[in-house]
């Protein structure tokens, strides 16, 4: 048995991996800023991190918040773990981040590199974007009467619990340094990928795609955050909707 502290073990990714994880019978611990008892805010530090990391053999870096301050965040995790004789620190990070200068990206790039220079073991698996994403996205533009989507983007999304299993199984074995990327099924164009969320929810909306100005969106629209070739990821979009809406579509309007 491992004992494994699953950072951001409450959020969309790191839930699934902690329960991935206990059933197959290892100890798991859970640590974000409101699960006791490791309820610790990493961007601050402080002394609940050392009881939280003490006696872990592996940890499994989910935590994370497009709201700055994760870099912080990943020096008092690794230092902590440092101190500790983690022996095993697994990252999640995204498609891209090295070559699409959006400030979550490069800030994600940093924390790489923190990890790759921490002394300790380390594995960092890049995937692309989550299902669940793109319907919190399309979930908030669908209150407007329009569709506004970014002109010539197209995106690779995958299913989470997927990424989960690769993640709990990166976890168990030794450090592996950077693992081979995992994409989603194939990359579609945004009006493709929200027909399918209008016809799953049963909504009807006119699209428009916005051109987006700036070097991040001139990086996305030439697919810098796509994995042709990795398409690790089986589920598709439609599968995912079929889950999460049923498989009828109900009128919303
Ligand atoms: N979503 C995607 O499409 C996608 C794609 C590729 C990679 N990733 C990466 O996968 C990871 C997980 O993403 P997700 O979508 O599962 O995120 P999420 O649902 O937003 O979960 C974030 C987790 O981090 C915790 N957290 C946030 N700030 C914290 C802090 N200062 N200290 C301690 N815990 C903190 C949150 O819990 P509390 O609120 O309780 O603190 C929560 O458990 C991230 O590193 C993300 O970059 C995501």
């Amino acid at each position: 048995m491992t004992t494994i502290l699953v950072t951001g073990g409450t959020g969309t990714l790191g839930r699934l991996v902690a329960e991935r994880l206990r059933t197959d019978g290892h100890e798991v611990r859970v640590l974000s800023r409101h699960a006791q008892p490791y309820a610790v805010d990493l961007i601050r530090g402080g002394g609940g991190l050392g009881a939280a990391v003490a006696g872990v053999d592996t940890i499994v870096h989910c935590a994370s918040t497009p709201r700055g301050g994760d870099e912080k965040a990943a020096a008092h995790l690794i230092a902590a773990a440092r101190r500790a004789g983690v022996g095993h620190l697994v990252y999640i990070s995204i498609v891209g981040v090295d070559v699409v200068p959006l400030g979550y990206y490069k800030a994600k790039y940093a924390v790489e590199r923190q990890i790759e220079e921490s002394g300790l073991g380390w594995t960092i698996l890049r995937t692309t974007q989550f299902h669940d994403l793109l319907v919190q996205m399309f979930e908030a533009v669908g209150r407007l009467p329009v569709l506004p989507l970014p002109a010539g983007v197209s995106d690779q999304p995958i299913e989470v619990a997927e990424v989960a299993d690769r993640l709990a199984e990166l976890a168990l074995g030794a450090p592996a340094g950077r693992v081979e990327d995992m994409g989603g099924p194939r990359a579609r164009t945004f009006p493709d990928l929200a027909r399918a969320w209008l016809r799953a929810t049963g909504r009807r909306r006119p699209m428009l795609e916005v051109p987006v100005p700036g070097k991040a969106y001139r990086a996305l629209r030439s697919g810098g955050h796509l994995t042709p070739g990795n398409e690790g990821g089986k589920g598709t979009f439609e599968d995912h909707l079929a889950a999460r809406y049923g498989s009828g579509s109900s009128a919303r309007g």
